[in-house]
C-alpha cells in the first residue's frame, strides 16, 4: 500500500479523468468514481497500465451521501490515507428560465454540486489533517466570478458560486493546517458537459454558450484537452494556492 492517495470524482471522462491522468502520471496512487461501471474501470486499469500507479475504482451515486463516504472509505482501505481530492463531478442540472424549470431538479443539482463537495471534503479531511497537508480541488465555472455568467442555467451557476463561498469559508477553517482549499474555473472545455444547454431549443443562452466554446477554439476539444497546460501543470496548482478561489490564469 502506498502511503498517501488521490481521489478524483466524475473521473470517467472530461475534466476528471484527465485530472486523474495528471495525478497518475505523478505518481498518485489514484481513486476515482463515475456512475459507469464499465468506464470507472477502463480507466482505472488505463491508468495503471500507463503510469504503474495503484488505482480504485467504484461505480458510484454521488448523490447518495453514505454511498459518497463509503467511497472514500474504500479508497483509503485499498490506497492509504486521502492527501488529494478532486471534486470534479457535477451536471449542469435544467436549462432554462428559473420558472420554467422543474424545482426538483433545481434543488437535485445543488445537492450534488455542492452538498456532495462539502460531505467528500469532510470524508477526507481527517487524513490531510492528521498528516498536516493536504489539497482539495473544487472545481468551479458557469462564469461565476467573472463578466459572463451562464444565462438560463440558474442551478449550475448558484451552485458554482456556493462552491467558491465553501471554499473560502473552508479554507478559512483550514489556515495553518497544511491543507490547502481552492476553486478552479477551467474555462469552456468541449467535454460534452453543455451540449445539452447549447442544444436546447429555444435556449436563450445557447448562442453565448457557443460562442464562448468556439472562442477557445482548439482547446474545446475533448481529446486536445491533453494539451491544455492548464492540465499538464495540475500538481502546480495542488501547490500553488494558498486559501481562497484562483480563477484560470491567475
Ligand atoms: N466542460 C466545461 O466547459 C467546464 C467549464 C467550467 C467548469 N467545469 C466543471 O468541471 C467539472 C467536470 O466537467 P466536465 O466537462 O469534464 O464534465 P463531464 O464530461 O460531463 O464529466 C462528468 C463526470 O462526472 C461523473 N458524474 C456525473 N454525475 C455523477 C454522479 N451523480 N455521481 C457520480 N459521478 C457523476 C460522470 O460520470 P458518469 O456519467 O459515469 O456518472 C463524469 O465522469 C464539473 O465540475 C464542471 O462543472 C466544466
Amino acid at each position: 500500500m502506498s502511503a498517501r492517495c488521490a481521489i478524483v470524482t466524475g473521473a470517467t471522462r472530461g475534466i476528471g479523468r484527465r485530472s486523474a491522468e495528471a495525478l497518475a502520471e505523478r505518481g498518485f496512487p489514484v481513486a476515482l468514481c463515475g456512475r459507469t461501471a464499465s468506464a470507472v474501470s477502463a480507466v482505472a486499469d488505463e491508468l495503471t497500465e500507463r503510469y504503474g500507479v495503484a488505482t480504485y475504482g467504484q461505480a458510484v451515486e454521488l448523490r447518495d451521501l453514505d454511498a459518497a463516504r463509503r467511497f472514500v472509505d474504500a479508497a483509503r482501505e485499498h490506497l492509504g490515507p486521502v492527501a488529494v481530492l478532486v471534486n470534479n463531478a457535477a451536471e449542469l442540472g435544467p436549462v432554462g428560465a428559473l420558472h420554467r424549470v422543474d424545482p426538483v431538479a433545481w434543488a437535485a443539482t445543488l445537492h450534488l454540486d455542492v452538498a456532495v463537495v462539502a460531505a467528500l471534503s469532510a470524508a477526507c479531511l481527517p487524513d490531510m489533517l492528521d498528516a498536516g497537508w493536504g489539497r482539495i480541488v473544487n472545481m468551479a465555472g458557469g462564469g461565476v466570478g467573472g463578466p459572463s455568467m451562464a444565462v438560463g442555467v440558474s442551478a449550475y451557476t448558484t451552485s458554482k458560486l456556493a462552491v467558491c463561498g465553501l471554499t473560502e469559508a473552508l479554507g478559512n477553517e483550514l489556515d495553518g493546517t497544511g491543507v490547502v482549499v481552492v476553486a478552479l474555473a477551467p474555462g469552456t472545455i468541449g467535454t460534452g458537459f453543455m451540449a445539452g444547454a447549447i442544444d436546447a431549443a429555444g435556449f436563450p443562452g445557447a448562442d453565448r454558450l457557443r460562442a464562448m466554446a468556439e472562442a477557445q477554439g482548439q482547446k474545446t476539444k475533448a481529446a486536445e484537452l491533453v494539451g491544455l497546460p492548464s492540465y499538464q501543470t495540475l500538481s502546480n496548482w495542488l501547490a500553488k494556492y494558498k486559501v481562497g478561489t484562483g480563477w484560470q490564469g491567475s
